[in-house]
């Protein structure tokens, strides 16, 4: 068999969910199958391969896994799906926004990872050595939790991992189900030099964070009460637990503890497919995780998007600062056309995280170095938009851009009142963004606003509605909607869009919601797509600023 039908043969193998051949875990056959080169440069033309989120060439990717910084470089690691098997896909970059790709960093070769190496992450050591906790499902299909060590830290790239004779290091405790014990994060270290790591998990449908302590990072117990659970939540995915400072939004390393820190909770919920957060008080004595008042710990509470966006995971970027997260976007559309086009998944941009100075949410920003992408740009003097109309935003490449609108409204006392069985956004469309829209509007995405009364206060909500996105019905094109936890009346009304071809991550306010829409245009694509600002309320309302840019393509992979 040739380089390239291997390469189909395997893609197919592998969406078909079957195991045609028995495989050897050898270092050869998962290292080398990233780079099908031949197969990829079909896909790369096709009008879902976006521009500048990252993906690999071909294949099944979802979460991400131990994002870091070292000796300068961004690494990336993913979970990439090859045969029934799935290995750390691996590539870096100076700016996270141009990949180079590498062959996978950690893949079955070991009992204790026979069946392959789920998530996990990395923690860098005293002294600046990374080392990754990784969940391995080993020989009898148990899921342990494993460490995995560069094989040359002088090597900035960290190509090959080694897995020391002591794994695993983590193995379920007796009430653990074998099958629910993984995804460990980030390890954080005491003053009393014990370091603790936290690992998804339920008992019944208890999700629960179980907590691991270690005094060499090597031998690890488990410590008799979890970190934090919540009954009839499900199984708890990719946990992530870090402290934010409350006085600043710079990042802070997962280690620190002290006054104006908060910490954060965030859970993959297993049985909604939704990333969900707390905030709250962790206290390193008694290792307790207590989440505010108010802060939900269930599928009622906060969500870093409230779109396609789950496994997502945080690091410290020591070099800036700040706290990036990175998120995985999964496809809306059926398995037939994933088959077809030859790949699954993509990550969004990642976005630097903080807390809010009300204390009660998290924000969130595309990274600045993603602005290095913008080209071509179109501004607008204030401009009215009349009730019913929608005004062209040309002179960008629509498919491929970066949008960001400001809106200003007075009409309040004509808002609605918040009917609370109100369900449907579809009809509830006032004014926003049209984005990727064909020319006779067959197809469109509207991200908007709209302003209801609430008791005391205005309440705005942040839609995006993808229920015209496509002439294709076969995709999922459910619609999104988040509160903004801001006030219309003195604070702007602001979108930023994100328009990658078959991707729309929307931040409204500045970064206090987030929606990531998955989407599949037909005839809205290329040069063919269109962007509008829209007014289809019964009042008019200002765009007090526009700027808009096409967006050039990054090198990933
Ligand atoms: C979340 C998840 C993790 C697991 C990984 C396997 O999407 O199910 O819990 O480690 O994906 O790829």
């Amino acid at each position: 068999m040739g380089y390239s039908s291997i390469c189909l043969f395997i893609f197919f193998a592998l969406f078909l969910g079957h195991v045609f051949v028995k495989l050897e875990a050898s270092q050869h056959v998962y290292r080398t199958l990233q780079t099908c080169q031949s197969f990829s440069s079909s896909i790369t033309s096709q009008p879902y391969r976006t521009g500048y989120h990252f993906q690999p060439p071909s294949s099944w990717m979802n979460d991400p896994n131990g994002p870091m910084i070292y000796k300068g470089i961004y690494h990336f690691f993913y979970q990439y799906k090859l045969w029934d098997t799935v290995v750390w896909g691996h590539s870096t970059s100076t700016d996270m926004v141009n990949w180079t790709p590498h062959d996978a960093a950690i893949y079955p070769s070991q009992p204790f990872d026979a069946n392959s190496c789920w998530s996990g992450s990395v923690t860098i050591l005293p002294g600046g050595n990374p080392a990754v906790l990784y969940t391995g499902i080993d020989a009898g299909n148990k899921q342990v939790q494993n460490l995995a060590v560069p094989k040359n830290l002088s090597d900035p790239y960290l190509k090959e991992w080694i897995k020391p004779p002591e794994n695993p290091l983590m193995v379920p405790a007796d009430q653990i189900d074998p099958g629910s014990f993984r995804d460990p994060t980030t390890a954080w270290i005491g003053p009393d030099k014990i370091w603790r790591v936290i690992i998804g998990s339920k008992i019944n449908d208890t999700g629960l964070a179980i907590l691991y302590r270690s005094k060499d990072f090597v031998n690890w117990t488990k410590a008799e009460q979890s970190l934090y659970s919540t009954n009839q939540s499900g199984m708890w995915e990719c946990p992530d637990f870090f402290p934010v400072s409350t006085k600043s939004p710079k990042g802070v390393d997962t280690s620190v503890i002290g006054p104006n820190i908060k910490h954060v909770l965030k859970v993959s919920l297993s049985n909604y497919q939704q990333d969900y957060y707390t905030i709250g008080t962790y206290n390193i004595t008694t290792d307790t995780y207590i989440a505010e008042e108010g802060s939900f710990d269930d599928n009622s509470g906060l969500r870093y998007d409230y779109g396609k966006f789950y496994g997502s995971k945080t690091f410290f970027d020591s070099a800036k600062n700040r706290r990036i997260l990175w998120g995985w976007i999964n496809e809306s559309s059926t398995r037939s056309d994933n088959l077809k086009k030859g790949w699954a998944g993509l990550q969004a941009t990642p976005r630097n995280l903080w807390l809010d100075k009300s204390g009660r949410q998290l924000m969130q920003w595309p990274i600045s170095e993603i602005e290095k992408l913008r080209g071509n740009q179109v501004k607008w003097p204030a401009k009215l938009l009349e009730r019913g109309s929608m005004v062209g935003i040309t002179g960008i490449t629509a498919a491929q851009a970066d949008v960001e609108i400001s809106f200003q409204t007075t009409a309040f006392e004509k808002a609605e009142v918040l009917d609370s069985i109100w369900t449907n956004p579809q009809f509830l469309c006032p004014f926003g963004l049209l984005v990727l829209a064909s020319n006779g509007l067959q197809e469109y995405t509207a991200v908007f606003f709209r302003i209801f009364k609430g008791q005391d206060r205005h309440i705005v909500l942040m839609c995006s509605d993808q229920s015209r996105s496509s002439i294709n019905d076969d995709n999922d094109k459910t619609s999104y909607g988040a509160f903004l936890d801001l006030d219309p009346v003195h604070e702007k009304l602001s979108i930023r869009s994100l328009i990658d071809r078959s991707i729309v991550e929307s931040f409204g306010g500045g970064g206090k919601a987030c929606i990531t829409a998955r989407i599949y245009p037909t005839l809205a694509i290329h040069d063919k797509a269109h962007l509008y600002a829209f007014n289809n309320g019964t009042e008019k309302v200002n765009i007090t600023s526009l700027r808009a840019w096409s967006m050039k393509k990054a090198q990933i992979n």
